[in-house]
């Protein structure tokens, strides 16, 4: 069984989930059956990827209790606004095909288009309502989640985003701490760039006997994270799932975090728009 991470409104998450970006020709419900077969019990999707009828599906033919799978899901940009949210809520529950979303995040906080505040006070009912479990939000910076916090009184759940190696993201994390607030890290393994050829990383492979994507999603869990790594693959799945049997040591943590450059893609939380 994989460790479990608290959150600060009583629930709890998998210490690490499946990312659901779709490949080209992917049948993400495969891919979610076989992830399911491995032990992972958190998937995470969104509106915008066009992968929530698969995990639906996935869902629903597994012989797992729905109750002991965590779905999360996100509100996309056109859907920012009090009614719009909702909206986006129920169009989700209707592609997932189930009666209630576990997690649902804000995907982007579109500062410029302002209504993050107004989608998340439709977030807060629609958990009082039970239609979600937790609310969170996705790539807000500090000053975001201040402002919710400022205005609704309510602090999100989860923060989700951009990090690895490349971008840990120390001042970000350390107020998530500070606010009670769980990180989820997106593209955890650097999304198919040369991070795991990373001297650091392929040393410390060598060392606990375990892969570069093991040592990596290691790492996030050391840090406090919890890591969405993407694979199609059924063995590198269970790999990715298999690293609670060896720790880091400092130093080793250390010298992951000192591959530090920034972001990998230009996403910039407070200038990036996808509707
Ligand atoms: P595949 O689906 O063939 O396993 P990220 O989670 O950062 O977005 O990275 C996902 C990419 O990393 C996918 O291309 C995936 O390919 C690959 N990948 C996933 N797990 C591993 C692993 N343990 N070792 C190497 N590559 C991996």
């Amino acid at each position: 069984m994989t460790p479990t991470v608290p959150l600060g409104d009583g629930g709890a998450l998998p210490a690490i989930g499946l990312g659901t970006v779709e490949a080209e020709g992917e049948d993400m419900s495969a891919t979610v059956t076989s992830a399911l077969d491995a032990g992972y019990r958190l998937i995470d999707t969104a509106l915008s990827y066009g992968t929530e009828g698969g995990v639906g599906r996935a869902v629903a033919a597994s012989s797992i209790a729905r109750e002991d799978i965590v779905i999360t899901t996100k509100i996309p940009g056109r859907f920012h606004g009090y009614d719009e949210a909702k909206e986006s809520a129920r169009t989700s529950l209707t592609a997932l095909g189930v009666d209630r979303i576990d997690l649902l995040l804000i995907h982007w906080p579109l500062p410029k288009v302002d209504k993050y505040v107004d989608t998340w006070r439709a977030m807060i009912e629609l958990q009082k309502d039970g239609l979600v479990g937790s609310i969170g939000v996705s790539n807000f910076t500090a000053a975001h989640l201040d402002r919710l916090e400022a205005e609704t009184g309510t602090v999100p759940a989860v923060n989700q985003i951009e990090l690895h190696p490349y971008f840990p993201q120390a001042e970000l994390r350390r107020y998530h701490a500070e606010h009670g607030i769980v990180t989820e890290s997106w593209s955890p393994l650097g999304r198919g760039s040369e991070l795991l050829h990373a001297a650091p990383i392929v040393a410390a492979a060598t060392a606990h006997d375990v892969s570069p994507g093991q040592v990596v999603l290691r790492w996030h869990v050391q840090l406090g994270a919890v890591p969405l790594p993407k694979s199609s693959n059924p063995d590198r799945q269970r790999q990715n799932l298999d690293v609670f049997g060896f720790e880091l040591t400092d130093a080793e943590v250390a010298a992951i975090s000192g591959l530090e450059r920034g972001r990998i893609w230009d996403q910039d939380p407070d200038t990036y728009e996808e509707f």
